[in-house]
């Protein structure tokens, strides 16, 4: 049971006089607490208090080995002492391209770049010089991170959202362009017929439908059975690509993303987070003639980062052991997940909280709705927003850190042990939360 986080309090007091909002990334000042960490290894984390925890956040989703992984450690020791950067080639962007393209179906070529949202544009504008078309069309609650022709319809209110059969297309952040969403239209997700329709409506102008191929940013969603195939053969009718946003899926759900998992391969993937295994990587997949748009088709695309050694060498390292035993880490990640969901309904089938988890084992969602488990974006609506923020916290008190939304994320250095630990813990957080907020029963 933790007491204290008065030198995490300090400490966001002291940032907050010379870093913006005392935190590198807006998203993590909506944290029950705002913590200082100074160390970790596996899959616990110490923050300046003493503090010890189990940590199912993975840094929103990248350490998927887990913290300070002995190879990782050993390899980027090595690797510091060499060149961090070229900006020229070197053998290593050969060797992480060829794990990456016998893992991924899609990936006949692949372009490195450092975050997601950066994999993103390109992506984008790939999709628009292959078809000559101007339009991207995105689903409703999907984030393809925060640049302004990507940033729209990600978490409308319930008030903004309009029809379902013609979602509005909803700006994201003050400061935004305004024809952002004049080159974007939106559709509720896993909803065939109105996609078609909608498709219809544009026909001839849509460059691509972008999707996370499960709805990890707004709820952890499954694709309906069949699904992702649906938009295959409606976006091959209509000339347009399938462009998946892996960034999440990506070396997690499968060694070979999403698209291996449901077999739906698309024309474009993007990846971030877990294919470094914590060092800054992104990575474009897609068909040769696609990719080679940059070199011969006139599309522009650059940063001076790209295909650095020191990320590359994280990468090959997270890859190797992704790929060992036809995936055998992920295999693990993702039946310890299934584990802690099954202990975690069960707790609050218990104590009368009423509970919804969605998803797949590594990653998943908390919804504390009464309702039936959502399958939509606007299905997290229902979700009682109180009610998690209490748990949150309450988990916190134990020493069990989830994602601020709600989600859960397991690693591959997640054991039968800890995950027997946090199920203990969190049974005490939801005897906390069903003291607080009253259960059902
Ligand atoms: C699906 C998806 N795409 C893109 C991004 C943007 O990635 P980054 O934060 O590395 O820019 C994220 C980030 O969370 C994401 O979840």
């Amino acid at each position: 049971m933790i007491n204290t986080w008065d030198r995490s309090r300090e400490m966001l007091e002291r940032s907050r006089r010379s870093l913006a909002g005392g935190v590198s990334s807006p998203f993590r000042a909506k944290a029950p607490v705002p913590l200082f960490f100074e160390n970790g290894h596996g899959v616990r984390l110490c923050d300046v208090d003493g503090n010890e925890y189990i940590d199912y956040q993975l840094a929103w989703g990248p350490m998927i080995l887990g913290y300070s992984h002995p190879a990782m450690v050993e390899r980027l020791r090595i690797q510091a002492e060499k060149p961090l950067s070229y900006g020229a080639q070197h053998e290593l962007e050969i060797v992480v391209a060829e794990k990456i393209q016998s893992m991924v179906p899609c990936a006949e070529r692949v372009a490195f770049t450092s975050s997601g949202s950066e994999a993103v544009q390109l992506a984008h504008r790939l999709a628009r010089a292959a078809t000559a078309r101007p339009l991207i069309l995105k689903f409703e609650g999907h984030y393809h991170g925060w640049m302004d022709s990507a940033l729209v319809s990600y978490k409308p209110y319930e008030h903004e959202v309009g029809p379902l059969a013609s979602p509005y297309a909803v700006l994201g952040s003050c400061g935004q362009v305004n024809n952002a969403a004049e080159n974007t239209i939106v559709a509720p997700w896993n909803e065939p017929e109105i996609l078609e329709q909608i498709l219809d409506e544009h026909k001839g102008r849509v460059a691509a439908i972008m999707m996370e191929p499960v709805l990890c940013n707004s709820g952890c969603l499954m694709p309906h059975p069949g699904y992702l195939a649906c938009v295959r053969e409606l976006a091959d009718r209509h000339g347009t690509l399938l462009v998946f946003d892996e960034v999440i899926t990506g070396f997690r759900i499968d060694s070979g993303g999403a698209q291996r998992h449901f077999g739906v391969t698309p024309d474009i993937a993007t990846f971030g987070k877990a294919v470094g295994g914590g060092v800054p990587l992104s990575v474009v997949a897609g068909s040769a003639d696609i990719m080679q748009q940059m070199f011969t088709g006139g599309v522009v695309f650059g940063g001076t980062f790209n295909g650095n050694p020191f990320s590359l060498a994280g990468a090959d390292v997270c890859l190797t052991e992704l790929s060992r035993d036809d995936g055998a880490a992920l295999r693990h990640a993702n039946e310890m997940g299934a584990r802690l969901m099954a202990g975690i309904r069960s707790i609050s089938a218990t104590h009368g909280i009423p509970l919804k988890l969605t998803g797949f084992g590594a990653a998943f969602y908390l919804h504390f709705t009464d309702k039936d488990a959502p399958s939509g974006y606007r299905d997290n609506f229902n979700d009682d927003q109180d009610r998690l923020q209490h748990f949150l916290h309450a988990a916190l008190r134990e020493g069990v850190i989830l994602v601020p939304d709600g989600r859960v994320y397991v690693s591959a250095a997640h054991s039968e042990e800890d995950i027997a630990e946090t199920l203990h813990k969190i049974g005490e957080a939801f005897q906390k939360l069903a003291h607080v907020c009253g259960g059902s029963r």
